[in-house]
Order: C-alpha cells, then structure tokens, then sequence
C-alpha cells in the first residue's frame, strides 16, 4: 500500500519505519528540511533501539524514503497517517495547530480517495474537527475518511511495541475505511479494536491517564510506607500479582516524566471539564506527581542539611532508560533544586548528555558512573540504565568520599548494597 506519514517525530518515524518493513511503500514527510536532509543520509534524529538499521534496510530497499514536499506526499500516497505534535498550550489544554495545518494540506491535495488516519494523540472529538478543516479547504469533488488509529508505543522500546503491539484500536465511521486500515496491520498477531471514531481517541487518553494514576497510586503508598515501616516494593508486589490489578507500573520512584502522560493526564482533565465532566482523580494524580521531586529532596536534605560544598553524583539524566528523551526528566527539577542549596552536581547518562547540555549547565557532565563517583559525597540514582546494574560496585564506592546512595527508582537491592557498605536510601523504604 502506498502510505504517507506527515511528521517524523517519534511516532511518525516508528509508523513509516514499521509500515515499510512490512512491505508497503511509505514516504515519511515533514517540514523540517534539516532533518529529513539528515534522515535521507540515513541519520536519526533520535536515540531507540533498532530504528537507525531499520530505517536505512527500507531506505536501501525502496521501500522507505522522506521528503519536506508533504503536497507531494499527499498526493501520492493513498492512506495518510498525520504524526505531527500535540503540544500542551499553557493552560494544559491540547494545541491542534500542527494537526490544522496538515488537514488544511490534506484537503488542498486531495486528488483522489484517501484515508487520512490520525496517530497523533489528540482530545476526543479532533476527527470531527479534521474532517471539517479537510472539506473546508478540498478543491475538488472526491471523498475521504478520517480514522483514528491511536499509537501506544513506548520510547525505548518502539519498534519492538509497534511489531507486537497489545492491541490494535481503529476508529471509523465506515467499514471500508476500517479494513484499509486493518489491512496494514494484517500480519501482526494482535486484538483489533474496531470502533468509532471518538471512542478509539478516547481509549488512547484512558489508557496512558490510567497507567499514570497507578503510578501515583503506589507512589503515594510509598510515602505511607516510609512513615510506617513498610516496604513499598513488598507491598507493590503482592498487590500487582491480583491479576484484576496487574504487575506492571507499580514501581514506585520518581513519578512520571515523558513527552506523554504529563500532557495527557492534564490534557484529559482539561477536556472533562469542557465537557462538564469533574476528574478530580486526574488533578490528584498529578498532584501525586508533581510532589514527588520535593519529597525526595526532603529526604536528601534530611541527611545533608548543609549542601554547601556537597558533591553529588547523577546517574541518569533520559525521563526513562533507553531513551536520549529529556521531557519532562526528573532530573532536570532535581539538579536544579540541589545547586540551588549549593551543591555541585556531576551527571552521567549513557546516551542523553548530548541533549541534556541543551538544558542543563552548571554541572559537570563526566563519561562513566566511575567519573561521577569519584570524590563525591553521595550517588543519586534517577534513571534505572540497565548499565547502572552492571556496576562494579565496590570500585564505585572506593571512589567516592562517603559511600552514600539516593536509589530514586528502587533500582537496586537494599541489602547487598548495605553488605558493600553502603549507606542507602531507597524509596517507600524507611525514614531518613
Ligand atoms: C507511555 C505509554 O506507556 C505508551 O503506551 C504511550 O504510547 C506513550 O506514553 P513512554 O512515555 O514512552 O510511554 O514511557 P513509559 O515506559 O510508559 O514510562 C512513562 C513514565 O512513567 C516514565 O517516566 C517512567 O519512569 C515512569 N514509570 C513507569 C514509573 O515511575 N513507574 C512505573 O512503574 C512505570
């Protein structure tokens, strides 16, 4: 099938990679001409794991090519999937300007019948909204579908989500322009949700809203824990394995950074309340989330109460590992907060430090974990790099002045890090 995906961002780039590793032809299209003169030289404009030999085997192959003319883009293609960008506009509320101005394209380069599917994730009611902007601006006397097909990939592991995906959701009005797009998805072993279109842009939010308010559950179970004597991980692990509960985000840590649940979480809220619908839940859940750098520079605070002069050691600095993604990274409150009571930070990450410096100055960006430790006073775990496991911790701890260790995300055994001599603090794990 001849596809377009308007917008290489990180969805847009997956879809056109994936699409074109099953065999169908896809232009991937933006505006920035930088980076599709980059992505044409076969370099990513972001880290994730087997994108790049992805890319370039399709690129070499034909099947896979992009281009900044999205006029021809559209033109040629039959099914048009837009990945642009849905910002937060400052009151939290979604901005559709980039989604307007691909379907104000979309209907001046209608030459045919074409299935426009949206990926971005966009409040409920958008298809209603592209559909109008499309007829607005057609030339021509040619129908077309809008179909919302949601994206639930995660970073770090996008390929390999979109290749075994939960589950597929597609939102039409017609049946023709659901099999389209179930079509590409034919060879994938995956549950088809076929719906309408408001339901399908509806599940996308539920979902990543419901992910984050488990997360801020056990969170807050955590601070229960610290203060009672309970251990969160115990506690999270024996209520994860109800199965009507689940295992998975229970990690208590941090909270939630990204370029994904902190937009929708308050984007979901916002919408509910133009619909006349109170989510008070979601406003405590980001509450939740939002206290979760204070509390633990509480904790750092309480073993430290005199920063001046103190050094520590940032492990990770990505929102999550695998990933060079530095929205809405926990690190960045963090180590602002600690200089901002007169410490001095060093930070490594194995891959994010490059967009990091874009963010964060006035600290030292050093090229192992060993670097970061030396001399130090105390090591701060933020992100859980699988690297980080591999540690040799006993030459690690002989670098650093005192062998203390803030574990942000429950990274690391409690006891054996206690046997090494280490003084450590976990989260949900006891007082300080
Ligand atoms: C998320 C959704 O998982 C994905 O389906 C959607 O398409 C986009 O948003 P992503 O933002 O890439 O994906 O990362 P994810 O792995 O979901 O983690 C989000 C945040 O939650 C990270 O900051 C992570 O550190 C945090 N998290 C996750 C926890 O604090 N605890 C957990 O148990 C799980």
């Amino acid at each position: 099938m001849k596809i377009s995906v308007i917008g290489t961002g990180y969805v847009g780039l997956v879809t056109g990679a994936v699409f074109a590793d099953m065999g169908n032809e896809v232009v991937g299209a933006d505006i920035d001409q930088r980076k599709v003169d980059r992505l044409n030289e076969g370099v990513m404009p972001i880290y994730e794991p087997g994108l790049e030999e992805m890319v370039r085997r399709n690129q070499a192959e034909r099947r896979l090519r992009f281009t900044s003319d999205v006029d021809w883009a559209i033109q040629n293609t039959e099914v048009v999937f837009i990945c642009v960008g849905t910002p937060p506009k400052n009151g939290g509320e979604t901005d559709l300007s980039f989604v307007e101005s691909v379907a104000v394209k979309i209907g001046k380069n209608l030459n045919g019948h074409k299935v426009v599917v949206n990926k971005s994730t966009v409040p409920v009611g958008t298809g209603d909204f592209v559909k109008k902007v499309v007829l607005m601006n057609k030339r021509t006397d040619v129908d077309f579908e809008v179909v919302s097909n949601p994206e639930f990939l995660r970073e770090g592991s996008a390929i390999a989500d979109a290749l075994n995906p939960s589950r597929v959701v597609i939102g039409a009005s017609t049946e023709d322009a659901a099999m389209k797009v179930m079509e590409l998805y034919a060879t994938l072993e995956a549950p088809v949700f076929i719906t309408d279109v408001a339901s399908a842009e509806l599940i996308k939010y539920a979902s990543n809203a419901f992910l984050a308010m488990k997360i801020s559950f056990i969170n807050a179970i955590a601070n229960i824990c610290e203060k009672s004597g309970a251990n969160v991980t115990e506690v999270s692990k024996a209520v994860g394995a109800d199965q009507r509960i689940g295992p998975e985000f229970l990690n208590a840590g941090l909270g939630y950074g990204g370029s994904c649940f902190p937009k929708d979480v308050v984007s979901l809220e916002r919408t509910a309340r133009k619909l006349g619908c109170d989510f008070a839940l979601l406003r405590e859940v980001m509450k939740i989330n939002d206290g979760r750098v204070d509390h633990f520079i509480s904790r750092v605070t309480k073993r430290f109460p005199n920063m001046k002069d103190c050094v520590f050691g940032v492990l990770g600095l990505a929102f999550k590992p695998n990933t060079d993604d530095m929205r809405e990274a926990k690190s960045v409150t963090i180590i602002q907060q600690l200089i901002s009571m007169g410490a001095k930070i060093k930070a490594y990450d194995p891959v994010a430090m490059d967009n990091a410096r874009d963010i964060i100055s006035d600290i030292t960006y050093c090229d192992s974990a060993y670097g970061c430790a030396k001399d130090a006073d105390a090591i701060i775990l933020v992100t859980e790099w699988r690297e980080f496991r591999l540690l040799d911790m006993r030459r690690l701890g002989d670098l650093m002045k005192s062998k203390v260790m803030f574990d942000g995300r429950n990274f690391y055994d409690p006891e054996k890090k206690k046997s090494m001599g280490f003084e450590y603090y976990g989260i949900g794990k006891g007082e300080i």
